[in-house]
């Protein structure tokens, strides 16, 4: 099938980015493994996927690659967790595939023993994925929509595929299978996070265009919105190995899942001066106290300049404006780093300065303030003390 744009080889540019986020722990060797997935059911280790032959893939056959790529079985013949996105890889062209297989074939080898895992009674039973393979995963290619233009086929073959946007923005059943239709997209917590709602479901305070989705996916922000940040920040870097082009077929494929206009109304930059305007609620000194402390130096235009300033009003991010408080907690705890995407902007974590009281105070400040239309968050104290919980 002919996935890429005319004048480019399918194959030609790899998403090798794709791999490297699950597959690296901090500090540690490019793709040799070891990184933790907290599931309800246990804690799961990614493998090592660097040509090592005793501990890495380095004895795979090609066709023992794209089995575990297209349908989740392991050399050995053991399934896979799907905590592995073989269901999105699945979707991945073969030229596509066999470049990935000689890219990270040519990798250098590192010697990384695969941890064990720790997952309890019956989730450690790998021959239960077998059924749930038979009801859940459609290891059937991508075929392009011949009544869709070449940029949206492109667009949907990166993100159904390789960029496995659904892995971590679509909600899943309670088998832990994702879930389509309507429900594409619409949003789900993942590792203490949130990943927004990419359809119509939206949140943003300001509506995301195509133009927006671009900055944000190619730059790692968007005037508008704010920040690339927590696991969505490897997610840029991986996206910085692609051509302009697929980025643009990513955006403009994202645009139309939410019903986005291509570039951002003109009356949205008004809209969003007069949002970020709003001023304290009234009631919450303890918030307004810790708020005017720490953050404000950073986060109110008082025509200051300053080098290390926010870009974006809070106001204008979508966290802010969510049903869950979760990403908003997080980057209270652990603060905002642009070591996966260089120019975004940091800031300092707060978890050894405030208590979890003063998090949840600071937090429900924060809604009140730039998010005056929305509910007020509920149960803040738990949430924080489960986001804070070490794993
Ligand atoms: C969302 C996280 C995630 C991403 C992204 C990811 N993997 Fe994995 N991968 C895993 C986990 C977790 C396992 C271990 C699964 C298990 O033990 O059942 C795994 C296992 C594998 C295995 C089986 C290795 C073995 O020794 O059995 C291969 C091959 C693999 N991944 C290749 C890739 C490639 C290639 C990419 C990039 C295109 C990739 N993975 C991206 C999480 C991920
Ligand atoms: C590993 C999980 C993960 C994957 C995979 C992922 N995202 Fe995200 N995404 C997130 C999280 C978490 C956020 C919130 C980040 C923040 O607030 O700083 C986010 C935020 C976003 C936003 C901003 C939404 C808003 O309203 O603020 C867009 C747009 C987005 N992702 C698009 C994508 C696309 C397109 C893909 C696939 C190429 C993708 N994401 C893959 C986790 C993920
Ligand atoms: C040293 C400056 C600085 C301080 C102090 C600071 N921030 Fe930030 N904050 C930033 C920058 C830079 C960003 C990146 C976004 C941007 O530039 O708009 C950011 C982003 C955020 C985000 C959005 C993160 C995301 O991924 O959506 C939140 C929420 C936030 N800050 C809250 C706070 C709170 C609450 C405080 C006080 C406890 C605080 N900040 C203190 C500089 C700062």
């Amino acid at each position: 099938a002919e996935t890429g744009p005319a004048g480019q080889e399918a194959g030609e540019r790899l998403f090798e980015g794709a791999c490297a986020a699950c597959h690296t722990v901090a500090g540690g060797a490019t793709n040799a493994g070891g990184h933790a997935f907290d599931t309800p059911f246990g804690t799961l280790y990614s493998t090592n996927i660097t040509p090592d032959e005793a501990t890495g893939i380095g004895r795979w056959s090609y066709a023992a690659f794209e089995r575990a790529m297209r349908q989740g079985i392991g050399r050995d013949g053991r399934h896979l967790y799907p905590a592995f996105p073989y269901t999105a890889f699945a979707k991945t062209s073969d030229a596509d595939l066999q470049a990935l297989y000689a890219y990270l074939m040519a990798q250098p080898a590192v010697s990384a023993p695969p941890r064990d895992n720790a997952l309890s009674f019956p989730f450690n039973q790998r021959a239960l994925i077998a059924p749930w393979n038979a009801l859940y995963h459609d290891p059937t290619p991508f075929t392009p929509d011949p009544a869709q233009s070449e940029l949206y086929n492109r667009g949907a073959y990166l993100a159904e595929g390789l960029g496995h946007c659904s892995a971590c923005h679509s909600p899943r059943n309670a088998m832990g299978a994702e879930q389509g239709g309507e429900r594409y997209l619409a949003g789900a917590l993942v590792d203490g996070w949130e990943a927004p709602a990419l359809n119509t479901l939206s949140r943003a305070p300001i509506p995301w265009s195509e133009g927006a989705l671009f900055d944000y996916l190619r730059t790692g922000r968007a005037d508008l919105h704010g920040v690339a940040s927590g696991p969505m920040a490897p997610v840029v870097a991986g996206l910085a190995e692609l051509p302009e082009y697929d980025v643009r077929a990513i955006a403009h494929y994202v645009a139309r899942q939410m019903d986005a206009p291509v570039q951002d109304d003109p009356a949205s930059a008004v809209a969003s001066e007069r949002l970020a305007a709003e001023t304290g609620p009234a009631g919450q000194e303890a918030g307004e106290r810790l708020f005017e402390g720490a953050c404000a130096a950073c986060h109110v235009d008082n025509g200051v300049p300053g080098f290390t300033k926010a870009s974006t009003s809070l106001a204008l991010n979508t966290n802010l404006h969510s049903d869950h408080p979760d990403n908003v907690i997080q980057s209270i705890l652990g603060g905002v780093h642009d070591s996966a995407v260089p120019g975004t902007g940091s800031m300092p974590g707060f978890a050894d300065s405030f208590s979890n009281t003063q998090v949840a105070t600071l937090a429900a400040y924060l809604r009140a303030r730039f998010a005056p239309e929305a509910q007020p968050w509920q149960q803040l104290e738990q949430r924080v003390a489960e986001i804070r919980r070490p794993h």
